[in-house]
């Protein structure tokens, strides 16, 4: 199975759909964190509240009750100065008392904490609803002239038997407005803790992302080969561990791979080796062709220069020269060294080297790569080439090199039966033969290379670098 190794910022363009484990974490950590927060402040707000109530009810209650115990003696006296002083003072004590009022067994005001109210007859409230009994007491939810309030109500005794009523109101308001403040604070106090959480989040995936994310950049460094640096280890937990044991790894696989390197740079110079022996032992078959693979290899390299070649592509076009004629190898001797003309079968017999060559060539995985330049070294750009007619861009365009390179070495090589070409006679036929047998392009480049080079003996080209 192989699997992509993505870039971290690739990564990054896929948050939407494959969130990190900052968000992950914010995602997961943050709703609970709420959850808690608002359910303990909400809990919290009901307690606070509830005891506040209890306590206003008890405060009112145990007034209410001094008031009805004050007002006893002063009715048994008839004293109602005294009543509406009892009433008075209370009423001053607090200022949540809303008023105090003392009222006879007809239900008529005898003192009241508003002096306009004595003498009248007692008016029940708007809205009556009752809270709690505190035995005695009664403590009830009321309504009056729009207020809210709470009112309690306790009989006033006096030697066991009632004789008046005490009713003492309070104003909701002043436990609302604690209430309120209480829930302000509750609600800051939340608000802070979120707060905390959310920074405590992020620092929490800051420090689980950040050595992975360093891991993540070293495993992507390491896997494309560039130099790669330790990632620092912080820490003797487990990410800590990780990281070191990453660097270790990473430390083995390049020592591992160096090792690798070194070997595969000795089996590639075995294999040039072995390349060049095989392309001089098939040019010193024929004594007038010896040098020639490597002649042909200088010319077409310095062609494939003048193109502007990158140098690993001038490294495969130099071996696929070596090899350009290694078809030959099953050509007879009696057919390759002939000096008269061939007769026809013999000259087919000369005409399927490249054929050969690809074919010997292909028995080698590593070698395929230069069977295509191989089969079509005598193809020609008009298509009237050999062995499959191939023409302009079907053919390699280092095979129409060595098609060049080729000719112009065997018009410049004597032979017993001929001399060689000078340079320029040798330019001049290749010049016939722009359109037809080379390409026009190559040609103009081959010929203008020719022309330039500082001496056009072939000797001079032996000093000219491969
Ligand atoms: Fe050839």
């Amino acid at each position: 199975m192989r699997y992509t190794i993505r870039k971290p910022e690739e990564r990054n363009g896929r948050r939407w759909f494959s969130p990190g484990i900052r968000t992950k974490l914010l995602g997961f950590l943050l709703p609970l964190v709420f959850l808690l927060v608002v359910s303990v402040a909400v809990a919290a707000s009901k307690i606070t509240e509830a005891a506040i109530r209890h306590d206003l009810l008890r405060r009112g209650v145990a007034v209410s009750r001094v008031v009805a115990f004050s007002a006893g003696y002063s009715f048994l006296s008839g004293d109602r100065l005294a009543m509406d002083s009892l009433a008075s003072e209370t009423k001053n004590s607090s200022p949540d008392i809303d008023y105090v009022a003392i009222r006879d067994m007809n239900d008529v005001v005898v003192a009241h904490s508003r002096i306009s109210e004595r003498g009248k007859a007692y008016t029940p409230p708007d809205r009556t609803a009752r809270i709690e009994d505190f035995s005695e007491t009664n403590a009830d939810e009321v309504s009056r002239e729009g207020r809210g309030l709470i009112e309690f109500t306790t009989p006033i005794l006096f030697a066991g038997k009632r004789v008046g009523t005490a009713s003492l109101a309070l104003t909701k308001e002043s436990m609302l407005s604690v209430q309120r403040a209480i829930r302000r604070m509750i609600v800051l106090a939340a608000s802070v803790i979120l707060g905390i959480a959310l920074l405590g989040t992020l620092a929490l995936s800051s420090f689980i992302t950040t050595p992975v994310k360093k891991l993540s950049d070293g495993v992507y460094e390491l896997a494309g080969g560039q130099t790669f640096h330790p990632i620092p280890a912080g820490g003797s937990d487990e990410l800590g561990d990780l990281t070191r044991n990453f660097n270790r790894m990473a430390e083995t696989i390049l020592a591992q791979q160096d090792r690798l390197g070194k070997y595969a740079k000795e089996l590639e110079e075995a294999y040039v080796g072995m390349v060049r022996v095989i392309a001089a032992s098939i040019d010193a078959r024929d004594p007038y062709t010896l040098g020639h693979s490597t002649r042909v290899a200088r010319i077409s390299c310095e062609l494939g220069r003048r193109l502007g070649f990158p140098e690993v592509e001038i490294e495969h076009l130099e071996k696929a020269c070596l090899f350009h004629d290694v078809g030959k190898i099953r050509t007879p001797d009696d057919i390759l060294l002939k000096k008269q003309s061939l007769t026809h079968p013999e000259y087919a017999e000369m005409r399927s080297h490249p054929i050969d060559g690809a074919e010997i060539l292909r028995m080698a995985p590593s070698l395929h790569r230069y069977v295509p330049v191989v089969r079509a070294h005598h193809e020609w750009y008009d298509g009237q080439g050999y062995p499959d007619g191939k023409q302009d861009a079907e053919i390699p365009i280092h095979a129409q090199i060595i098609s060049l390179a080729d000719a112009y070495d065997a018009m410049t090589t004597t032979r017993p039966y001929r001399k060689g070409f000078s340079p320029e006679e040798a330019v001049e036929e290749i010049l016939r033969f722009r359109g037809t047998q080379f390409s026009p392009m190559l040609t103009d480049v081959f010929v203008r290379m020719i022309r330039e080079m500082p001496s056009l003996e072939t000797e001079e080209w032996e000093g000219m670098a491969l």
